[in-house]
């Protein structure tokens, strides 16, 4: 028995092939009925160190998707309606069965070919080019951020407010809502790429925008030709009077541009996703995460002396994010972002929201929460595996010069400008020196971050309740086909 017991803890050392963590396995004292091994003691006090509980809610109260409010939220989050052609829904870029974004490097809004496909079918029409420069981030967890909607932080909770690209940076919008997703939902309606066309209210602003297809929705004050059928908004009127149990309430009272931003906001921030198995892990339950993840999770805590790669240090705590901005050097590909050059067509990320130099090619750090099933990475959508994403992580700068444009599964992205960007951006300062690795430990962290994925979000029937069935609901309503 002795000797088995030896035979198997070399063998399990050899599989290993690490000295320092061996498993030789210790009788379990606590109520888990899994050996701990002194790999899981060492994580145990990474863990610790880190202040982990993993639970990424952390107390915080968000909506169900039984609420009424999330309810209507679903249907207006689904309706191509809400865009100027009545082509484009929010959906459309952040679908639920696709991650809560769409598969896509760069999406595509309006001038789809056909606007009811998504993901890597989704196509533009001939001739056109790409116009929307990043990558759309996931919707799931999005009521966890407490700082930062957007790559580059354009709205931005503030101690007086929230603000955003409507007013000076650093102001508070006094439009922009109770909490930050709400204050996000007003911007994607106001963008000629993402959902406004180039034809819908020319020449107004972006509050007149929202103003005129609140009214469009709600069959009031708009001009004729764009009304909606009258069973369509007939639907709304109904659905927003029992939401807000106002049932004489007239429609310009109830389908006003700000109570469409809270009930897209109450849908969206009850996408709650938090159930991995690194939170069991954390919690005591040893078996829940597979020895190479666990190994994955070493390297990913540790600091670099004790040689890990420090990956916390930027993904900090149970949300895996510290919502700061860093240049890490991402290969700057697509049309890029309005900035003041006109020469390059670049993205210079939090530059672009506060003027300042050193936040230059800058961008939040994201959360890593469910992150196998976001793709494709990075900002701008560079990177098409998890494996290439991870390389970069760990070496940036000798990633971006060897980046292979190659893996980029959609087609007709913009490279031209890419050599020249890309010099650009290395000379830059850059927030992460990068360092050699082996290779074995891409796959460990790889490992460790499918841990990360809540189960619920890979299968269909769980995210049922987030999706509107087709029966009952105005046509404009998405049917997605993939
Ligand atoms: C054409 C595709 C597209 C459509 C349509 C679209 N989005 Fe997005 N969304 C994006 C992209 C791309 C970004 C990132 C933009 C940036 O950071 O500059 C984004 C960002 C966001 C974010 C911020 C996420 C984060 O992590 O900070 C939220 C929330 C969001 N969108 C919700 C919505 C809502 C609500 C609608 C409908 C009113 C909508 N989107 C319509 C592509 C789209
Ligand atoms: C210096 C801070 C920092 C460190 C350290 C860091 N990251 Fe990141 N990470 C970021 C930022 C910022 C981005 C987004 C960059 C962009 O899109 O331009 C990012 C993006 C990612 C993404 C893509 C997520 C997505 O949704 O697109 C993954 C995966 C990732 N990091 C994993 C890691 C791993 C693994 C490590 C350790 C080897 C690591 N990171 C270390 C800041 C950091």
């Amino acid at each position: 028995m002795l000797l088995k017991f030896i035979a198997l803890a070399w063998v399990l050392l050899l599989l290993g092939g690490c000295q320092d963590e061996s498993n030789i396995y210790q009788p379990d004292n606590s109520s888990a009925k899994v050996l701990r091994s002194r790999l899981d003691t060492t994580l145990r006090g990474l863990i610790q160190q880190h202040g982990l509980s993993g639970d990424a809610l952390q107390g915080r109260i968000l909506p169900t998707i039984e609420s009424p409010l999330a309810q209507l939220g679903m249907h207006l989050f689904f309706s191509k309606s809400l865009s100027g052609n009545r082509d484009v829904a929010c959906a459309s870029c952040h679908h639920p069965l696709l991650g809560g974004g769409d598969n896509l490097s760069l999406s595509i809004g309006v001038d789809a070919v056909d606007p009811n496909v998504l993901g890597h079918k989704r196509l533009l029409q001939g001739g056109l080019s790409l116009g929307v420069p990043r990558n759309a981030p996931t919707t799931f967890n999005i009521g966890l951020w407490q700082q930062f909607m957007f790559h580059d932080g354009r709205v931005a909770q503030l101690d007086t407010g929230i603000t955003t690209p409507d007013v000076a940076y650093l102001q508070p919008d006094p439009l922009a809502g109770s909490n930050l997703v709400h204050a996000q939902a007003r911007f994607p309606v106001t963008s000629n790429h993402e959902m406004r066309g180039k034809t819908f209210d020319v020449g107004g602003t972006a509050q007149s925008c929202r103003e005129r297809l609140a009214e469009r929705l709600g069959g009031y004050g708009a001009i004729p030709e764009e009304r909606l059928p009258a069973e369509e908004t007939d639907y709304w009127l109904d659905a927003f009077r029992k939401v807000y149990q106002q049932p004489q309430a007239q429609a310009a009272e109830l389908i006003t541009e700000q109570n469409i931003a809270a009930a897209l906001a109450e849908y969206q921030r009850s996408q709650v996703f938090v159930n991995h198995a690194w939170k069991q892990y954390v919690q005591g339950e040893l078996a829940a995460i597979s020895e190479p993840a666990k190994r994955g999770a070493l390297l990913f805590f540790r600091e670099s002396e004790a040689g890990g790669y420090a990956c916390a240090s930027c993904h900090r705590g149970d949300f895996f994010t510290d919502e700061l901005f860093r240049n890490v050097l991402m290969p700057p590909l697509g049309p890029g972002k309005g900035n003041m050059d006109t020469e390059v067509q670049q993205d210079y990320g939090r530059w672009l929201v506060t003027q300042n130099p050193d936040d230059k090619f800058r961008f939040r750090t994201p959360s890593l929460l469910n992150v196998a099933v976001t793709g494709p990475w990075g900002h701008n959508g560079a990177y098409t595996s998890l494996n290439a994403i991870v390389r970069h992580m760990l070496n940036p700068f000798q990633a971006a010069l060897n980046y292979d444009s190659g893996q980029l599964k959609q087609p007709n992205i913009p490279t031209e400008q890419f050599a020249a960007n890309l010099r650009d951006m290395l000379g830059s300062n850059t927030d992460m020196a990068g360092q050699a690795y082996q290779e074995e430990d891409v796959q460990y962290l790889v490992a460790f971050l499918h841990t990360l994925t809540d189960p619920c979000v890979t299968h269909v029937d769980c995210l049922q309740p987030w999706i509107p069935p087709v029966a009952g609901l105005p046509k404009s309503i998405l049917q997605a086909r993939f």
